[in-house]
């Protein structure tokens, strides 16, 4: 057991329920199961979370367009689709957190009440453009002029659509005072935010400045009450992210729940894609920054899968679903592919064609062939019976050198 045993913490994002998973949260998650699995064989405590964010106008908008309460398609959608896809996926998580479960929301009420009594929270108001997509006032620099039937009208970049303009009386977070701290902690600490290309965004953004951040809503209810205002919720993000620390205990009174977050907390790494990068390496770390907490060791951002060259999304409709694969190639199969065919960090266009031709050269007539061939010469001259190894001569100890050059590799 390696000599630093403390507890490998992988993290997911938690997805919106406003529709089932399609490919692309698959992918997250079944990098973060390889990650999880990998430090499982090497025998340290892991711990793997993932889950789904339920509150908030998107899911809520989702929700009345198809007639029901937001508590009623969330718990349909969890159950029939979000948690299920993890075993068509063949998933290890430990733990799956819901945000309307009373052991988020209470946490989550505890964390924004201290920072409230420590003054990192005031009352004032903001209007500006805001993407439902994305849960996300944006700045002006951020939009795109709309074209064709969207001409004159402003769009958010990832999703397409033209943004809002949202007026509110609100909380705000003193975030603007941490840009210092921030990108000293990304100067101090190079792999914090990783690939490389996500970290330069990430500076760029902290050195533009930050803006103080809206943390509350009064127009809608669908969220976690703010405790020491009962006319608004939280704003769904600053709900969100605090999964993370909620899920292993963050805030809880019990004994048991303090030493999980004792022993789990920071988190090694959070995954995600490249759409909410921001949130994780900005945001959520000056959260924690104001509440006096550890940061998390890493944000890796990954890129996005396309189709027609744009992001794969819930959306546009665009999505397909991981069992349309599995349910021909195998659930080993769609894990080895994705990771195989898509550079980690990198876009992706996924194709039927080159999955299946990666799926006949390297599994079937490479790895598949290779096992059969050894299975035979054992049957042939063997008896069956794998024989005890030889004295290892130098090809054998070539072959030694590479393995556990390839483990030191992985291990890096
Ligand atoms: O953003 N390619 O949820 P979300 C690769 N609830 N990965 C993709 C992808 C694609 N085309 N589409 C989605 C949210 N993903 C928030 C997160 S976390 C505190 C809150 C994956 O349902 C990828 O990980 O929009 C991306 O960041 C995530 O799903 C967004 O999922
Ligand atoms: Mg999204």
């Amino acid at each position: 057991m390696p000599a630093d045993c403390q507890t490998f913490y992988v993290t997911t994002p938690i997805y919106y329920v406003n529709d089932a998973p399609h490919i692309g949260h698959a992918y997250t998650t079944v990098a973060a199961d390889v990650l999880a699995r990998w430090h499982r064989q090497r025998q340290e405590p892991v711990r793997f979370l993932t889950g789904t964010d339920e509150h908030g106008q998107k899911v809520l908008r989702t929700a009345e367009a198809h007639g029901v309460g937001p508590q009623e398609w969330v718990d349909r959608l969890v159950d029939t689709a979000w948690k299920p896809v993890l075993e068509t996926l063949d998933v290890s998580n430990d733990d799956f957190i819901r945000t309307t479960e009373p052991r988020h929301k209470e946490r989550v009420q505890r964390f924004w009440a201290t920072l409230h009594e420590r003054g990192e929270v005031y009352q004032g108001s903001y209007e500006g453009p805001y993407c439902v997509g994305c849960e996300e006032y944006k700045l002006p620099g951020d939009l795109v002029a709309g074209t064709g039937e969207l001409e004159g009208q402003q769009l958010c970049p990832i999703h397409g659509r033209p943004v809002e303009m949202l007026a509110e009386n609100n909380y705000f977070f003193r975030m603007s005072a941490y840009a210092e701290r921030l990108l000293e902690l990304y100067e101090a600490n190079p792999t914090f935010v990783q690939p490389e290309s996500a970290r330069n965004e990430v500076i760029a953004f902290v050195r533009r400045g930050l803006q103080d951040l809206s943390i509350s809503r009064s127009t809608f209810d669908w969220g976690i009450p703010i405790p020491w205002d009962s006319e608004h919720v939280l704003y769904v993000w600053i709900d969100a992210l605090l999964n993370y620390a909620t899920a292993v205990g963050y805030g809880s009174q019990d004994a048991a729940d303090q030493a999980l977050f004792e022993t789990v907390w920071p988190a090694d790494v959070h995954l995600v894609g490249k759409d909410i990068l921001r949130f994780h390496a900005a945001i959520w770390p000056a959260m924690l920054m104001a509440a006096d907490l550890p940061l998390p060791k890493q944000v890796f951002a990954h890129g996005w899968l396309l189709v027609g060259g744009e992001k794969m999304s819930k959306s546009k409709l665009t999505g397909i679903a991981p069992a349309q694969i599995i349910d021909t190639f195998g659930s080993d199969a769609f894990r080895y592919y994705f990771l195989r065919a898509i550079a980690f960090g990198q876009d992706g266009s996924f194709s039927w064609e080159d999955l299946h031709a990666r799926y006949t050269a390297e599994l079937a007539n490479g790895l598949g062939n290779l096992a059969s061939r050894v299975a035979a010469m054992v049957g042939k001259y063997y008896g069956g019976v794998l024989p005890e190894a030889g004295p290892a001569g130098p090809a054998e100890e070539r072959l030694a050198e590479l393995a556990a050059q390839a483990v030191a590799g992985a291990d890096g």
